[in-house]
């Protein structure tokens, strides 16, 4: 039901004569529960924005405006020539997703920008104010003059004052790196942050927390923040290797700028500003669409077992692919990810992107017998594109590649872009090579025609060596998951692995853009060793069990080898038990890097999951179970650190116990250092 009310909206319109005797205005629009409040002015020679939070001002008097190359941008000398507000509060359902029904509830205002001088183009500035945060996207209409646009500066800033600066804290990943997004998260002093990426999360010393991001990254360049002054972050738009930032046609409108809000930190974790700011569903009927567990011949090639080239120690061999599919029927998994089945990989495969064929098999992977394993196990193969960059190569090759997974019945397809940042390789039709980075505007296309083209023949995608996520889940819900921050591969020969506080600053960042593929549950540490400097998880076993509730994600990866799941078969029960879509979703406790915990609801069913963990410190928590079902017996199925565990020498001890439970009870759980739980609720009968 959509509910629109012009007279629920709290606008003010303040006039101010001004010298030059124009009008100055600043208009502003609250959030529903009012305690936001967005306000535009146009008395400087820029307009400019401000956002309020309780009271008190979050983001200063800040800049908007882009400069294109040939015609005149939206720089100084604009007014508001015009407002509009609308008021919407609807619900909408998720086909998959960390809850089914999302509430959008928000006070829209849309503002006509003209300049002074009439022959210059006008702008519409579009914001919507939600209680978890804000949104505004600029709109470029067509108009006498402005038909093709190159932009070559965004100027829209961030402003959270010097003082903010100097006493905030940020936690953040460099942009415009070679790794791209899979880098250690910096905590520092927001002042001491250089350029970041989205989502930039923020706690300031009064205790709000804001992060910054945008939504709906669409046919434009990705955004990380610059901060040319203590406080003031601007846009910085991922470049076209010629320098141009954007190039496009009107009508056209940027992504949303974003700005999520709240005066604790789980606050961000139970926003769905991003999703509300994305277009509904394109693809009609997705009930193809299916979330689920795998299984791979994956971790055998990271911990150096296999390899994805061919030769003794070859890993997608007909046999191997056998054995997972018969491991994956017997426990429950979906599918069964195999990389290096195709040529292409021999040699050193990062630099292999103008060799790899994605239709051809090496020749001890045997398709007609896989496809008919497949459909005897009911187990499903799950595809695997590795580009190494060369996204031309792959782009040639697209259609024929998805056409042969189709026939095999691949319903999920990983795709990989392993390059340095601005390593992708582009070559025109005159055979003219191009480097272009992975959050510019021109992979931006790639990777969306890439979900198109898949969506075609009913296959989700699973793209690693991503552009950030930016919801673009709700409008092409085969985008089912992303990597795009340091996974478990990591653990495996990051030198260093992620350190204990990784995945408790990840829901914090990288998860407020949408779900990951970060594929949790190692089971056995010691592969270089257990020494503590070594590359393996710095977790304990309970805490690899918690990511699975944690880092939402519609699918989940067992990434370890069969053999160590048979070897530790109790635990692996929680992850042969934990569903991967969900009815509701609730961050009950969190500060940012310290410990985070969640409790989901199964999508249609009763039972509910509480994932916790801890970073290096050992820590006791109590969980008041009031999400339950009131007046339902419940069985807890509790997995939790031991009492002696620790990541560092104490990884494995872990206990496995049952106890009867209603909502108006409490656990209280201790979680080692790097520890953590993870809880299965089962009605009781
Ligand atoms: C990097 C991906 O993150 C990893 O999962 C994959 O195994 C390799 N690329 C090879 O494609
Ligand atoms: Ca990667």
């Amino acid at each position: 039901m959509m509910t629109v009310s012009k007279a629920t909206l709290a606008l003010t319109l303040t006039s101010l004569l001004m010298t030059s005797q124009t009008l100055a205005k600043t208009v502003a629009v609250d959030s529903p529960d009012g305690e936001l409040r967005f306000s535009v002015s146009d008395d400087a020679a820029m307009v400019q924005y401000q956002v309020d939070f309780q009271g008190k001002t979050v983001i200063d008097a800040s800049n908007l405006g882009m400069m294109f190359k040939d015609n005149h941008g939206l720089t100084e000398g604009f007014r508001i020539s015009d407002s509009k507000t609308v008021a919407v509060k609807q619900d909408w359902q998720q086909p998959w997703g960390e809850r089914k029904t999302v509430t959008d509830h928000h006070n829209e205002l849309l503002l006509t920008l003209s300049h002074e001088r009439d022959t210059v183009n006008e702008y519409k500035l579009r914001i919507r104010v939600f209680d978890d945060g804000v949104g505004f996207r600029y709109e470029v209409g067509k108009q006498a003059g402005l038909d093709s646009v190159a932009i070559i500066n965004e100027l829209t800033e961030f402003n959270l004052g010097q003082q903010a600066a100097t006493d905030g804290t940020a936690y953040w990943i460099p942009s415009r790196g070679w790794n791209r997004y899979e880098y250690v998260y910096n905590t520092s002093s927001i002042k001491d942050v250089d350029r970041a990426h989205t989502p930039f999360t923020m706690k300031m010393a009064n205790g709000v927390h804001i992060s910054i991001h945008e939504a709906a990254l669409i046919d434009y360049a990705g955004m990380s923040l610059d901060q040319r002054r203590p406080g003031t972050f601007k846009a910085d738009l991922a470049p076209w290797s010629d320098g141009i930032l954007v190039k496009t046609t009107t009508d056209f409108k940027t992504p949303w700028r974003t700005i999520q809000i709240s005066d604790k930190a789980t606050g961000l974790l139970n926003s769905d500003l991003i999703l509300n700011l994305n277009e509904p569903n394109k693809l009609g009927d997705v009930s193809w669409v299916n979330p689920g567990k795998y299984i791979g011949i994956w971790w055998g090639m990271h911990v150096k077992e296999n390899t994805w080239g061919s030769g003794d120690t070859h890993g997608a061999t007909t046999s191997e692919v056998k054995r997972y599919m018969d491991f994956a029927a017997k426990y429950g998994f979906d599918g069964v990810l195999v990389e290096g089945w195709n040529v292409g990989w021999d040699g050193n495969w990062f630099f292999n992107g103008d060799v790899f064929s994605f239709t051809e098999p090496y020749p001890d992977f045997d398709i007609e017998q896989i496809k008919a394993h497949s459909k005897k196990t009911g187990v499903k193969l799950i595809g695997h594109h590795e580009t190494s960059g060369n996204v031309t190569n792959y782009r040639n090759q697209m259609q024929d590649a998805f056409d042969l997974y189709a026939d095999i019945g691949v319903e999920q397809v990983k795709t990989g872009y392993v390059a340095d940042g601005g390593n992708i390789k582009r070559v025109d039709e005159n055979g003219v090579v191009y480097k272009e980075w992975h959050d510019g505007q021109f992979m931006v296309g790639e990777y969306l025609y890439n979900i198109e083209q898949a969506a075609k023949r009913n296959i989700s995608i699973n793209t690693h060596e991503p552009v950030k996520d930016t919801g673009l889940r709700r409008t092409y819900p085969n985008w089912i998951a992303r990597e795009g921050a340091r996974g478990q591969e990591f653990n495996a020969w990051g030198s260093p692995p992620n350190p204990p506080e990784h995945t408790a600053i990840l829901p914090f960042t990288r998860m407020l853009a949408g779900p990951m593929d970060f594929t949790p549950g190692i089971f056995d540490m010691g592969f270089n060793g257990l020494d503590k400097d070594s590359d393996r998880p710095q977790t304990t076993l309970a805490k690899q069990l918690a990511l699975y509730v944690v880092l939402y994600s519609p699918i989940q990866m067992a990434a370890d080898l069969p053999r160590n799941y048979q070897a530790k078969l109790d635990a692996f029960q929680f992850i042969r038990d934990v569903p991967t879509d969900w009815q509701e979703s609730v961050a009950l406790a969190g500060e940012i890097g310290d410990y985070v915990v969640f409790a989901r609801q199964q999508r249609d069913g009763e039972e509910w999951f509480v994932g916790g963990l801890s970073d290096e410190q050992a820590r006791a928590f109590t969980l008041d179970l009031d999400f339950l079902a009131k007046d339902t017996r419940y069985i807890a199925e509790i997995y939790r650190d031991g009492d002696k565990a620790h990541w560092e020498t104490n990884p494995y001890e872990m206990v496995i116990e049952q106890k009867p439970v209603t909502s108006t009870e409490t656990l209280t759980l201790n979680m080692a250092a790097s520890g953590g739980f993870a809880i299965r609720f089962k009605v009781a009968q």
